[in-house]
C-alpha cells in the first residue's frame, strides 16, 4: 500500500553495485511490502559500543513494529552510505533512515530521494544541509549540549585547583556532527576557567585502538597531562589503556571525561578509571519507527527529536550499573 512510483533512472544504473559492508541493501529490486513499511536502513558502521546498541535498537524495534528492514552497513565510510541511499531508492523502499558518518556532502543524494517522492529521516547524526526540505525530521542527542556538559563538569571538578590544567582531546571522526557539536560545546564550557588548556586535540575515530594510538603518542610528546577529554567511552577505553601502560593510573595521575554511557565505559567509570561520562543514548529505534509510520502516512512530525540524557559519577554509575540496558 506504500508502493511509491518509478524512479530516476540514475538512481537504477547505479544501485546494483552497491553497498560496501551491507546486509541487505544491495540486494536486488525489492520494492515497499505490499502490507507494511519498508524501511532503507544506512548505519554508520561498527566502530563502537554505542553503534552496536543503536543498531540492535534499530533492528529489534522494526521487528516488533512489522517494518521490513533493508539494512547496511557503511563501514564509516560517506560513498559507502551514497550507495546504500541510492540502492534504497532503486529498490522503492517506503522510508529511508540513515545516520550520515559526516555532516557534509549529502545534498544530491538527498535530493534524489525527494525526486523519488520517498521521505529521509535522519537518526542520530544530522547533515549541514541548509534545504531542510530534504529530510522530514532529525531524531538524535543534542551534542553540543553533551560536550557543554562534560566542560561544566570540569570547571566545577578543577575549581579548588591552582595552576595549569592542561586538557589532551580525543576527537570523534573528523567532519561528524558529534565531534564537531562536543568540540564546541566542551571548549564554550571551559571558557569560564583560563587555567583550562586544550594542549593536544587529535582524532581517534571514535574506535577503541584510534584512542589508545593516539594517547600513546599523546603520553610520548606531551608533558604533564592532567585531564583526557574523550568524544565517546571506546575512546576513552583506549586510553585507559595507553595511561595504564605507562606506568599511571587513570581517573587519578590522568582523569578521564567521556561521552555515552555504555556498559564497558560505566564499569571503568564505577572503577574509578573514568571520572565522569555524559550520556548518549543509542536506544532510538521505538521512536525511529514511530516517526517512520507517520512520515509514510503522510502525517506532520516535529522537525527536531530530542534524545533525553544525563550523566553520570563513578558513585552513580555503581547504583544504575546492574539496569543498563547497553
Ligand atoms: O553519533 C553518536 C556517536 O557515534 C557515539 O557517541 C559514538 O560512540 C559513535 O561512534
Amino acid at each position: 500500500m506504500f508502493k511509491k512510483s518509478l524512479v530516476a533512472v540514475v538512481a537504477a544504473t547505479l544501485a546494483l553495485t552497491a553497498c560496501g559492508g551491507g546486509s541487505d541493501a544491495g540486494g536486488g529490486a525489492g520494492g515497499g511490502s505490499d502490507d507494511g513499511i519498508t524501511m532503507g536502513f544506512a548505519q554508520v558502521g561498527a566502530e563502537s559500543g554505542w553503534r552496536t546498541a543503536n543498531t540492535k535498537s534499530v533492528q529489534d524495534s522494526a521487528k516488533e513494529a512489522g517494518v521490513e528492514l533493508k539494512f547496511s552497513d557503511a563501514q564509516q565510510k560517506q560513498e559507502n552510505q551514497i550507495k546504500a541511499i541510492r540502492s534504497y531508492i532503486q529498490q522503492q523502499v517506503d522510508v529511508i533512515a540513515f545516520s550520515p558518518v559526516v555532516e557534509s556532502g549529502w545534498d544530491t543524494v538527498l535530493k534524489e530521494a525527494k525526486d523519488a517522492d520517498i521521505p529521509v529521516i535522519l537518526t542520530d547524526r544530522s547533515v549541514d544541509s541548509s534545504d531542510t526540505s530534504l529530510y522530514k525530521t532529525f531524531l538524535g542527542s543534542d551534542f553540543v549540549e553533551e560536550g557543554k556538559k562534560a566542560g561544566d563538569w570540569l570547571v566545577e571538578d578543577s575549581a579548588s585547583t591552582d595552576g595549569p590544567i592542561n586538557i589532551v582531546e580525543l576527537q570523534g571522526t573528523t567532519g561528524a556532527a558529534p565531534a564537531i557539536d562536543r568540540k564546541e560545546g566542551f571548549e564554550a564550557a571551559i571558557a569560564a576557567d583560563p587555567d583550562l588548556k586544550i594542549v593536544q586535540s587529535q582524532t581517534g575515530d571514535f574506535t577503541r585502538s584510534g584512542g589508545k594510538q593516539v594517547m600513546e603518542a599523546f603520553l610520548k610528546n606531551t608533558p604533564d597531562i592532567d585531564v583526557v577529554y574523550a568524544h565517546n567511552d571506546d575512546m576513552g577505553l583506549g586510553a585507559i589503556e595507553a595511561i595504564e601502560a605507562a606506568g599511571k593510573v587513570p581517573g587519578k595521575d590522568i582523569k578521564i571525561i567521556t561521552v555515552d554511557a555504555v556498559k564497558d565505559g560505566m564499569t571503568a567509570l564505577s572503577e574509578g578509571k573514568i571520572n565522569y561520562i555524559v550520556e548518549c543514548n543509542p536506544l532510538l529505534g521505538d521512536q525511529l519507527m514511530d516517526l517512520a509510520e507517520k512520515v509514510v502516512a503522510g502525517e506532520e512530525v516535529p522537525a527536531r527529536v530530542v534524545t533525553e540524557e544525563s550523566a553520570f559519577t563513578p558513585e552513580q554509575a555503581k547504583e544504575v550499573l546492574a539496569s543498563r540496558e547497553y
